[in-house]
């Protein structure tokens, strides 16, 4: 058994101190605040990991990154994402189906598993794109008690084929649906490819409204379970929060780039900081940590979309959109609501590792509690240091927080009671599908 000592986690409002029993199993079996009255458990400890004094938090679960694999390996693998991930205490990733070719089909998904599991550090999920006869996913459902069930069905709404697949055709209620939210219809031109201004209103917020409106009208209609990505505009979050009124099985996620970046960085950082949906206003980035903080906003992704460096280096109309995130989700984030003098971190915690859990129905994950695995992250709040490309493990360096100071450091990672990183080092690599694990 292992033991963590000295550490401390989020009890409520406040962080106290913890000690942390683990079995050989990987499980959480005790958290108590003073080893002195755990005479009986302790005799079997067999190593002991001081925590001193820092910050213990559960595992990340980042449900939505792009590792690339397969076909554009250059930009990003399984090895280099799934580093990068546990260096920056992420324990488990879903992993997104836009890769080359797109895995919209059982066959491609199984093969996707098997070379994740050869090369994965992280635990994961795989997402499988949305195939134009949806009676595909049938075949998926077919297989339930044989294979590991994907994440979700991924639905790139900005995608006449697959908008009308899914306004028009019958899904099964099984899968969680995914949605890139941007109608099309409301795209336009570039005026003018090296001002941000002018390509956040080629994709204006307008197209994210309108798509979260077509989702709602998708769950008017039938029993399906949908989850907006990358939430980017008040106007969106506001159409979310009605819809979680009436009940709809809705939830979303906000990226760490919509909560700490706006257009007037894109205005300086230019190709570097294309994205889609693109960076917002001041308010709105204001209004998705608000509704982060007051639970509206389920969960906090990194959508990490690598690209390289002569890739992002081109102009607006030109670069490939995508910010990479899941090495440095944690750190922004701690920072983000340090700055912000946030008083409760419980609404930070179930966005970073619980919401996610349960939305993509892992069980036992994303919490730090008897019975559950220990997945931890040992946390240097106090340690203040600069963004450099140089910390990056991701093949792709380039990034809009180069230079920004940024407070807290992950010392260690812990998957499933194992740790498996330790100030730089990877001590092993264990990842598998964590609908394997029970
Ligand atoms: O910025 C983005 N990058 N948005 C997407 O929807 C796709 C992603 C990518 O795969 O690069
Ligand atoms: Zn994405």
């Amino acid at each position: 058994m292992l033991l963590i000592r000295n550490g401390r986690v989020l009890r409520g409002k406040h962080w106290t101190r913890a000690n942390i029993i683990i079995s050989d199993s990987g499980k959480i079996v005790d958290v108590f605040r003073s080893v002195n009255a755990k005479g009986y458990l302790l005799s079997k400890v067999d190593t002991i990991y001081n925590a001193r004094g820092y910050l213990i938090f559960p595992g990340i679960i980042d449900m939505h990154v792009h590792f690339r694999e397969p076909g554009l390996e250059w930009k990003e693998d399984f090895e280099s994402g799934s580093k990068a991930a546990i260096a920056g205490g992420v324990t488990i990733v879903a992993d997104m189906p836009n890769n080359k070719p797109p895995i919209n089909s059982l066959e491609r998904y199984l093969r996707k598993i098997k070379l994740a599991e050869k090369k994965s550090y992280c635990d994961f999920l795989l997402y499988i794109g949305l195939p134009e006869d949806p009676s595909q996913l049938l075949k998926f459902l077919e297989e339930k008690d044989n294979i590991p069930m994907p994440a979700g069905v991924k639905v790139f709404m900005y995608n006449p084929k697959e908008e009308n697949t899914v306004l028009n055709k019958d899904l099964p209620k099984d899968f969680l649906y995914v949605f890139h939210a941007e109608d099309y219809r409301y795209f336009t031109e570039i005026s003018d490819c090296n001002d941000y201004s002018a390509f956040e209103k080629s994709r204006p917020k307008e197209a994210e409204i309108s798509a979260i409106q077509k989702i709602v009208g998708i769950l008017e209609k039938r029993d399906l379970r949908a989850h907006v990505a990358h939430l980017s505009s008040y106007e969106g979050l506001l159409e979310i929060v009605r819809a979680k009124k009436k009940r709809f099985k809705i939830s979303t996620e906000v990226t760490p780039h919509h909560l700490l970046l706006t257009k007037d960085h894109g205005r300086k950082l230019g190709g570097i900081a294309k994205c889609y949906p693109p960076l917002r206003s001041e308010l709105d980035r204001r209004m998705l940590f608000r509704g982060l903080l007051q639970g509206y906003i389920d969960a906090i992704a990194s959508d990490h979309a690598p690209h390289s460096l002569e890739e992002k280096m081109k102009d607006l109309c030109d670069a490939e959109p995508g910010i990479t995130g899941v090495q440095l989700l944690l750190p922004l984030i701690f920072t983000l609501a340090k700055k912000a003098h946030v008083k409760n971190f419980r609404p930070i915690i179930r966005a970073l590792s619980e919401n996610p859990a349960r939305i993509l129905g892992l069980k036992k994950r994303g919490r730090i509690k008897i019975g559950y695995y220990g997945d931890l992250v040992i946390f240097n709040h106090r340690k203040e240091w600069k963004i450099s490309p140089e910390v990056l493990l991701s093949k792709s360096r380039v990034t809009p927080y180069e230079g920004m100071k940024v407070k807290g450091w992950v010392l260690a990672t812990f998957l499933r009671g194992r740790l498996v990183y330790e100030n730089g080092e990877f001590l092993e690599r264990i990842g598998i599908c964590a609908r394997s694990v029970q």
